[in-house]
């Protein structure tokens, strides 16, 4: 396939940004989108120019780092991970933009890289959870019913990419802190510090400058694991408890 891209380009986080046109030659549709671009900086250096900066780690759908808005949406037009979208999406011939996550509490760092360390913060303000030192206790001790512990397993699939936040009008956090509210709050070890954990970790959201929720969906339809919208009604139930 051969492509042209519109990408954003910005040196700094002071820096004037804007959008720069890049064709693209000789890529295959098994290629991911990230493959695709390592191809585009292959071809610029070798034009001597600067490469496109970009996040990635994993490569593989777990780390969250390969955040991207494709086509004005984030991870693309795909339901998954920016690593894990390929080629085969798109047809010879497109026209690609491609930009950075646009949020608030997402300073950009340079060109594609934005600096999600605010979600960082956010589950630090949870604190830890008690666990008792000592032997591991016998597993069936504490019984934990099949749906909750579901339920927790499948909050706990949030990998932090932020497309919640690039894909919500308001930029708000609020999927990703209700998967995290909810992932501890289903088990019987996170019963200790539940009250405490959810206003900590709401009060450190407001605080990012995330966004309020208006409760519109985009968050969980663009999300690449899934979780579902209801984890927010979760956390504000939680929160209402925690304030009674
Ligand atoms: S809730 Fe979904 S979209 Fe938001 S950070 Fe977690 S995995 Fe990403
Ligand atoms: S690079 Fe890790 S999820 Fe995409």
């Amino acid at each position: 396939m051969n492509l042209t891209l519109k990408i954003w380009r910005q040196a700094g986080p002071e820096a004037p940004g804007e959008m720069v046109t890049y064709p693209v030659s000789d890529i295959s549709e098994d290629m991911s989108f990230l493959e695709m671009l390592d191809v585009l900086n292959e071809q610029l250096n070798a034009k001597g120019e600067e490469p496109v900066a970009f996040d990635s780690d994993c490569r593989e759908g777990i780390c969250g780092m390969c955040s991207l808005m494709i086509n004005g949406e984030a991870h693309g037009p795909e339901v998954t991970t920016t690593c894990q979208l390929h080629m085969r999406s798109f047809s010879d011939g497109d026209t690609i933009t491609i930009e950075p996550w646009r949020a608030k509490a997402f300073p950009l760092v340079r060109d594609l890289i934005v600096d999600r360390s605010a979600f960082d913060r956010v589950i630090q303000a949870g604190g830890y959870v008690s666990v008792n030192t000592g032997a591991a206790p016998e597993a069936n001790n504490l019984q934990v019913r099949k749906e909750k512990a579901d339920r927790a397993f499948d909050t706990a699939t949030c990998i932090g990419c932020g497309a919640c936040v690039a894909a919500c009008p308001n930029a708000s956090g609020m999927l990703f802190l209700g998967a995290k509210i909810t992932h501890l709050g289903e088990l019987p070890q996170g019963q200790a510090e539940r009250d405490a954990r959810v206003v900590k970790m709401l009060g450190q959201h407001d605080a990012e400058d995330f966004g309020g929720c208006q409760n519109l969906g985009e968050c969980s339809a663009a999300c690449p694991k899934e979780i579902p919208l209801d984890v927010i009604n979760q956390l504000n139930r939680d929160f209402m408890k925690a304030k009674r």
